[in-house]
Parts: structure tokens; sequence; C-alpha cells
């Protein structure tokens, strides 16, 4: 069975590849490179020995995306591509909204225009805000979004669902907490533009010397160590949900299934604990300092995931520590090649 993967060359959707292309499914990918390397699908290939189709285009180019659809009889897709940085989307709104939305309901009309099902989109734990109780679980009520990236999460789940309603399609929304690592095979991971906005490739980088200090966004939360606390899930272990979530979509046979899940462990870490896991885990010193909060962050997010477990059969198994090594890992990678 073909599966579209868009943005299958980024951080997640590469992960996810590997798992598709393990359980035998077909995979095409379009992805325009915009955050991503060619190397990767080289790399895919190494790990799995198959190499998938791969269209390099904007998703934004309908007629190159209805070409792909001619040219494959594809059954479903993983929707990943879309532009990811939540500081820059509050400067450039119009952008973000253009090419996560544009893009999505492109590849939408060819699933109505052709008749196809099963789609699956990347949604975020940002959908629920500063929630009131934690843990965070599907029903809790979503908060209108601080960013324009995170409106346009909101947005994308809006537009599927009234999608899956209107034109009887299987939808899964799958709502990513704090995705980190890299495959164990050091062959993929995240590859961070310029200066890294999340902790850990921040972490990593500080530890490789790139940066000469972490800055720690506030210490007077009202947690524990007073650094604010979030759910960290090991990409391997998000992308074979992916694998878990398709396998269902394909098996149901209500046929405007919609399905929403929280992918993350289930249990909160805080800054400084991750901080200290990745010394621990590779023995490695992490200059830091202690700054003032960041705007826009929130004090406390963690997954409930039970129904994904109940559901997907699916729950997170790689612990903080070693999800970390495989960050260090890819770190000596990317030296290694001088990336
Ligand atoms: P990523 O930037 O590594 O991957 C996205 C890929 O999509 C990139 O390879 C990029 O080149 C491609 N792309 C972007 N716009 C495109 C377009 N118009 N046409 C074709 N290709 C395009 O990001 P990621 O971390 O792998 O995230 C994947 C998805 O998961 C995104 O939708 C993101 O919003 C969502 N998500 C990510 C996180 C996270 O922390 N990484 C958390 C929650 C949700
Ligand atoms: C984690 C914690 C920071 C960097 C973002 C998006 C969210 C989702 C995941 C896509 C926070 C602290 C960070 C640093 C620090 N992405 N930190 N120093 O903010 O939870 O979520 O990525 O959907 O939508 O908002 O992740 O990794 O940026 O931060 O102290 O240099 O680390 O303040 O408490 P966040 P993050």
């Amino acid at each position: 069975m073909s599966i579209l993967v868009t943005g299958g060359l980024g951080y997640i959707g590469s992960h996810t590849v590997v798992e598709l292309l393990n359980n035998n499914f077909e995979v095409v990918i379009v992805d325009d490179l915009s955050n991503s390397e060619k190397f990767i699908l080289d790399n895919i290939e190494e790990i799995t020995g198959k190499r998938p189709i791969f269209y390099p285009f904007d998703l934004k180019r309908k007629e190159l995306l209805e070409q792909v659809f001619d040219a494959h009889h594809v059954e479903g897709c993983i929707n990943f591509a879309a532009y990811k940085a939540v500081g820059e989307s509050m400067v450039k709104p119009l952008d973000y909204y253009e090419n996560n939305l544009f893009s999505l309901i492109n590849v939408l009309q060819e699933f109505k225009k052709r008749n196809i099902s099963n789609f699956i989109f990347s949604s975020s734990c940002t959908v629920y805000g500063q929630a009131d109780e934690m843990p965070i679980d599907e029903n809790t009520p979503l908060k209108e979004a601080e960013s324009s990236y995170g409106k346009t999460k909101q947005m994308g789940e809006d537009i599927l669902k009234d999608f899956s309603k209107a034109y009887h399609k299987k939808v899964c929304l799958l709502r990513y907490f704090n995705p980190i690592g890299a495959h164990p095979t050091a062959l993929l991971g995240e590859l961070p533009s310029g200066i890294p906005n999340n902790l850990v490739p921040y972490v990593t980088q500080t530890a490789a010397g790139i940066r000469e200090k972490l800055s720690i966004w506030g210490d007077d939360y009202p947690t524990e160590d007073g650094t604010a606390i979030r759910d960290y899930i090991y990409v391997v272990d998000l992308a074979k949900a992916h694998v878990a979530a398709l396998q269902k979509l394909i098996n149901t046979e209500n046929e405007t299934a919609l399905d929403i899940y929280n992918l993350g462990t289930g249990t909160g870490s805080s800054v400084l604990e991750v901080v200290k896991a990745f010394e621990v885990a590779n023995d490695v010193n992490v200059p830091y300092q202690i700054c003032p909060r960041r705007e826009g962050d929130i004090t406390i997010a963690y997954a409930n995931a039970d129904k994904a477990e109940r559901e997907l059969n699916w729950k997170s198994e790689t612990p903080l520590e070693e999800a970390l090594k495989t960050t260090w890992e890819w770190q000596k990678y990317l030296r290694s090649r001088d990336l």
C-alpha cells in the first residue's frame, strides 16, 4: 500500500518513513527541502535497504501535487510538512498560515477528488496552551494558541474535522508533546537551522562547544526546582505510533472515523532535570545560566497517553537518558560530516 508522506525528509517524518518501510508500506515523499537535506534520503535507504520515492517540491504547487497522485496509487497520507518555529511564526504569520494551511488543503483536495481516505495530521500539545490540570488528556479543553504557529495547528485540526464529516474520510489527529532524540544508527536526527530554539538541540550544541552556554528560561516557576516542565518523547517511539495509527485507520470500517491521540510519555521533566540527564547520559558538561522567563512559555505540560495505549496498543518505551544518548551520537555524526 502506498502512503504519501509530506515533509518525509524532516525530523519526525524521516523516522516515520523508516518505520513505514520496515512495516512494508510503500512510501512516496514530497518535501521541498525548506527545512531538511537530501542526504537524509540516502540514510533512510542505508537503514532500511529501501529507497522511497521522492519528489522535491513545495506542496503549495497544486499542479505538481496532482501529477504525484496521477503517478501513484496513494491510499493514505501522513502530513508532516509545515513550518514549525514558534517565534518566527509571530514575525512572519502570513508565511505560516500560507504554508501550513494551503499545503494541507491542497493534499485534502486531491483526497476528495480521488476518493482517498486515511489521513494523519501532525498536531501538537501547543493546542492545549497552559491546561488547568495535569496530565493532559484528549478531552482537556483547547485554549486559544498564543502563536501563529499554534493557530495553524488548531485550524488544521478544524479543517480536518470538517473534511472527515463532509466527505466521509478517516482522519487521525496526533498531538505530539516534545519530541527528542535521534535514530539509534545516528543516521537521522533533528537538523536545527541556525540557533536552536528547542531545549535539547540547544543543550546538545552547548555540550559540543558550538554554543557557549545554555540559557535556562526562568527558575521561578511554581515547580519543584523552579524550571518549567515538559513531556519529552523519543522520536522513534513517536514514529512507531504513526504506523499504529495508520493501521487502525485502514482497518476501521467507520468511514467518518475521527481519532485524536496524545503522544507523550506521561511523565514531566524539568529543564534542569533534562540538563542533568544529558550530562549523566553522555558524560559531558553543559554550562548554563539562569535567565528571565521566555515570553509565551507555559509552566507545565505532560500527557495522559492512556488512550493511545488502549486503542493503538502503543506506548512510549524509551527512557529520557537513552533518548539523550542518541542525540549526542547524532551530533557526533553531524560533526564527522562537517554539517
Ligand atoms: P521538520 O521541519 O523537521 O519537518 C518538516 C518537513 O516539511 C521539512 O523537511 C520541510 O522541508 C518540509 N516542508 C515544510 N513545508 C513544506 C511545503 N510547503 N512543501 C513541502 N515540504 C515542506 O519538522 P518536524 O519536527 O519533523 O515536524 C513535523 C511536523 O510535526 C510538523 O507539522 C510540526 O509542526 C509537527 N510538530 C513538531 C513538533 C516538534 O517539536 N518537532 C512538535 C509537535 C508537532
Ligand atoms: C522546552 C523547555 C523552555 C530552550 C515547543 C513548541 C511546541 C512544540 C514543541 C511544535 C521550556 C526551556 C528551551 C532554551 C530553555 N512544537 N528552554 N532554554 O516550548 O515546550 O514547545 O516545541 O508543535 O509547540 O512551542 O519546547 O524545547 O522550546 O522548550 O530553558 O534554550 O525548555 O523555556 O520550558 P516548548 P522547547
